[in-house]
C-alpha cells in the first residue's frame, strides 16, 4: 500500500537538549514547541514485493547517511506491522535543506505517519508520537497540532501532546535564515556533549519550574512575559553549548547582528523576541498584528532570507502522492 503524509517543522520555546537514553531518544527534560506553517515536509511511502531493497529519495537526492537512518525507521515500522516488504520513500521539503534549517522534525514526523499507514497500521496520535521520537527526538512534537508539550519519561510515557490548538494564540514566527550551506555540529553529537557543561545540572534542576511557568503564561496570553522567557531559554541553551567541551559555537556574526537588532526593535516599542536552535538561524516571535512592521524593519539587513510562519496543525495524511 502507498500513503503520503505532510508534517510541519516545529520551534521549541523550551528546548530539548540532552538525552537519558540514546537509542530510544528519551529526553533529559520536557520541552514545549509550536508547529510552523511555513516549513513542511511531504513524504510518500510504499511497501511492495516489487522492491528488491529500500529506495530513499530525499529532495531528489540519494544520501547514504540519511538513507541509513530512514531504513532504521522503516525497520521499526515493519516490525510493528509484522511485514517484511521493502519500501520506496520519496520526500520533499518546501524549504531549502542546504540552508541548514532543521528538517529532521518534519521529516521523521511525515515518515512515521506515511510509513505506518502504508504498512497497514492505524496508529493513534500517542503511538505515532512515540514512534516519531525514536526516529528523531523533536519529530514527536510535529505529530499533534498546535502548541505542544513533549513529556520526559520512559518509552511509553515520553510523547508529545497538544496543550493549546494552533488558533489559540495569534502570533507570528519569522524564520530568519542567516547563512546558506553551512555545516554545523548535529544535534545528536551536540547533546552528548551537553553533560560536559558545568551548567547542565543547574539547567535541569530548574527546567520543570520553567515549563510550568511558560504554560501559565501561554494560557494567559501574556506576550511580553512569554517573549522574555523564550529568549532567556534560547540564551541558556546556547550557554550550555558554548560551555560544552569541546565548545559548540553555532552563532555567526549575522546571528549576533539579528539578536542585537531584535533588542533595538524592542527599544522602539515593537514586541519582538528571538529564539535559536542548534544552528546560526534565528526565529523572531511577535504578535501577528506586528508581523508586517517586523518584516519591514528586517529589510534593512543584508544577506538574509525570511520565512513567515503561524502556529500550525500537526502531521496529516494527504492524497497527493509523490510517485
Ligand atoms: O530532535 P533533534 O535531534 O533535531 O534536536 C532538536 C534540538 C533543538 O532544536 C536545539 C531543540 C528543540 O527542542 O527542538
Amino acid at each position: 500500500m502507498k500513503a503520503t503524509a505532510m508534517a510541519p517543522s516545529n520551534i521549541a520555546f523550551i528546548k530539548y537538549w540532552g538525552k537519558v537514553d540514546e537509542g530510544l531518544r528519551l529526553p533529559a527534560n520536557g520541552s514545549l514547541s509550536v508547529n510552523l506553517s511555513g516549513l513542511t515536509t511531504k513524504t510518500t511511502v510504499e511497501f511492495s514485493e516489487r522492491y528488491q531493497k529500500d529506495e530513499v529519495l530525499i529532495n531528489n537526492k540519494i544520501d547514504s547517511k540519511k538513507t541509513e537512518r530512514v531504513i532504521k525507521h522503516l525497520d521499526l515500522i515493519r516490525k510493528k506491522a509484522g511485514i517484511k516488504k521493502k519500501a520506496k520513500v520519496v520526500s520533499v521539503n518546501n524549504f531549502p535543506m542546504a540552508a541548514g534549517l532543521a528538517s529532521s522534525a518534519s521529516g521523521f514526523a511525515a515518515l512515521t505517519l506515511a510509513g505506518s499507514k502504508a504498512a497497514g497500521l492505524n496508529l493513534p496520535e500517542k503511538e505515532l508520537s512515540i514512534l516519531a521520537r525514536i526516529g528523531s527526538g523533536s519529530a514527536c512534537r510535529s505529530i499533534p497540532p498546535g502548541f505542544v508539550e513533549w513529556m520526559e519519561g520512559g518509552d511509553e510515557t515520553s510523547f508529545a501532546k497538544t496543550i493549546f490548538p494552533a488558533n489559540y494564540w495569534d502570533i507570528a514566527i519569522i524564520t530568519v535564515i542567516v547563512s546558506t550551506g553551512e555545516k554545523t555540529t548535529g544535534s545528536t553529537l551536540g547533546m552528548e556533549l551537553a553533560k560536559t557543561s558545568p551548567f547542565f545540572k543547574t539547567r535541569l534542576s530548574l527546567i520543570k519550574q520553567k515549563l510550568e511557568k511558560i504554560k501559565k503564561i501561554i494560557k494567559e496570553k501574556k506576550f511580553c512575559e512569554f517573549g522574555k522567557l523564550v529568549e532567556e531559554e534560547a540564551l541558556e541553551l546556547h550557554a550550555i553549548m558554548l560551555t560544552s567541551k569541546p565548545s559548540l559555537i553555532y552563532w555567526t556574526p549575522k546571528t549576533l547582528e539579528i539578536m542585537r537588532f531584535t533588542h533595538m526593535m524592542r527599544k522602539e516599542k515593537l514586541e519582538v523576541y528571538f529564539t535559536i536552535d542548534a544552528g546560526p538561524h534565528i526565529y523572531l516571535i511577535c504578535p501577528n498584528k506586528d508581523k508586517e512592521k517586523v518584516i519591514d524593519k528586517l529589510k534593512s539587513i543584508k544577506e538574509i532570507e525570511i520565512i513567515v510562519n503561524e502556529p500550525a496543525n500537526g502531521a496529516k495524511l494527504i492524497q497527493d502522492h509523490l510517485f
